[in-house]
């Protein structure tokens, strides 16, 4: 088989060319990184995890008419994806305060949140990805303020769709991060959810007992990742076969 050509390496993924035109390749390998990429180590088996349980969501939200990259998931560790320009935004949504809120503003991890709150960091890991005000995108030309609209009605609609299957499984949504790509039709434009939607970069804790079933469990040393992930996917039904020996690809119908 002809090597196919790689377009972009990411730390957790792998951009290679579609078979058509306008689609990619996404490969989700084994590598975990945090605190940008200071701390890094192969997770066998989470690669995996992520492609099931980003199809998932992803399917899901298009399902419900929140438009998303996914087109379908290939193999084990691959799905097809619309091609889409990157905004260079994290894009993220918080229900409780965690991670670097609580730190920013010494609250309690966990304290509720008055209301869902959004906010952008610019996506530069050398640089920390620091969050920047609607001013700074708006100024620099990352996108517009009608872009900026629509993003929070996305992401707001995706919170509301994902706390509610989380919570159906027992599990809390505390946070998310996801990312937004434009795609473009003539001079026509549409936002779109890019990336992936998965553990990695959403905070899941247990209802009852509030452990931790996200890449908390990584950053902090907290356990096995893998153990983890493999809980969210059990209780979501979307358990694959085989996930430490899956190097072979699978196809599907
Ligand atoms: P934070 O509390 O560290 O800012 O993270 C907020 C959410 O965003 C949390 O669910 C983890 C996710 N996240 C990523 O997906 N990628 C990142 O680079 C960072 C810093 C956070
Ligand atoms: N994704 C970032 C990294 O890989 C940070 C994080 O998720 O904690 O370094």
């Amino acid at each position: 088989m002809a090597r196919r050509k790689k377009v972009y390496e990411g730390k957790a993924k792998i951009l290679y060319e579609g078979p058509e035109p306008g689609t990619l390749v996404q490969y989700f390998k084994d590598d975990a990184t945090a605190f940008n990429a200071e701390k890094r180590d192969v997770i066998e088996g989470k690669g995996v995890l992520n492609n099931r349980l980003s199809e998932f969501f992803m399917t899901g939200l298009n399902t419900i008419g929140v438009p998303t990259h996914f087109i379908k998931r290939i193999n084990m560790r691959e799905q097809l994806i619309r091609s889409v320009e990157i905004i260079p935004l994290e894009v993220i949504v918080r229900n409780y305060a965690a991670g670097s809120m609580a730190k920013r503003l010494g609250m309690e991890e966990g304290a509720a949140l008055p209301r869902p709150i959004v906010e952008f960091s610019y996506k530069d890991d050398s640089l920390g990805d620091p969050l920047v005000p609607e001013e700074y995108i708006i100024a620099f030309g990352w996108a517009t303020q009608q872009d900026l609209d629509d993003i929070v009605a996305l992401a707001l609609r995706v919170n509301d769709f994902m706390s509610g299957v989380m919570y159906g499984v027992g599990i809390k949504l505390v946070d998310f991060k996801i990312e937004i790509g434009r795609i473009w039709d003539g001079d026509f434009m549409r936002l779109v959810v890019a990336d992936e939607i998965s553990p990695d970069s959403c905070r899941l804790w247990d209802v009852k007992t509030g452990q931790k079933l996200d890449k908390d469990v990584f950053r902090r040393d907290l356990g096995n990742l893998t153990d983890a992930y493999t809980e969210v996917a059990k209780r979501l039904g979307v358990m694959p076969t085989n996930v430490t020996h899956a190097t072979k690809p699978t196809l599907i119908n």
